[in-house]
């Protein structure tokens, strides 16, 4: 069974949609360690309750991004894992972790990419008057949201869409696509680039 690690900052739903498919079978991975830049944070939490060891650091005490993915690579060659899955990770990836995973680090995106990238999608889709938005699973390079897509999935802005709405219709597309995109990459032998976007 593959070895995964999940890089997440905040409530991580997502992190919990993928603990929920582990635990049930239906993705065949195995989450070795939850990486979080925010110790308080309640992907920890989750982590806890499902057993999985965390690795939670604080990026102001290390003296570069260097220097905590320096660690970070540490831990993960430490616990054999092989594929990172970023869920709500607030951070770039740098040279020292894309060194080591190239290819193998995948991401999740509340908009479709190339639209609007960064922080708070939804706010900037909303803001935008936007009649369609949706999710993005791609492969992390160095840039913001700017790797190969893997899927996209569309959903549609009502005239009365709120933040509220459209992050809920957002979350139940992405608690789905992601277990069964992981499931796909990580089941067809060699994890590698999908350079051909497939979008529905
Ligand atoms: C998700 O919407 C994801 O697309 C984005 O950050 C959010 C994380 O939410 N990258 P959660 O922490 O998984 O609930």
């Amino acid at each position: 069974m593959r070895k995964i690690a999940v890089f997440a900052s905040g409530n991580g739903s997502n992190f919990q949609a993928i603990i929920d498919v582990v635990q049930t079978g239906e993705l065949k991975a195995d989450i070795a360690l939850l990486v979080c830049d925010k110790p308080g944070a309640f992907a920890i939490e989750r982590a806890n309750a499902a057993r999985i060891p965390t690795f939670s650091f604080n990026p102001k005490e290390f003296s570069s991004k260097e220097a905590y993915e320096k660690v970070i690579t540490e831990q993960l060659t430490s616990y054999g894992v092989e594929f990172i899955v970023l869920a709500g990770y607030m951070r770039l990836i740098g040279p020292t972790l894309l060194g080591e995973y190239a290819g193998r680090i995948v991401n999740i995106h509340p908009s479709l990419l190339p639209a609007f990238p960064g922080k708070d999608a939804i706010g900037q889709a909303l803001a935008a008057k936007a009649d369609w938005s949706g999710v993005t699973i791609h492969y992390v390079d160095e840039g913001m949201d700017t790797g190969p897509i893997i899927v996209q999935e569309r959903v549609r802005l009502s005239e009365k869409e709120t933040r509220e709405s459209l992050q809920k219709k957002i979350q139940n597309i992405e608690h789905k696509l992601y277990p069964s995109i992981l499931q796909m990459l990580l089941t067809r032998g060699e994890v590698q680039h999908d350079e051909k976007a497939r979008t529905y």
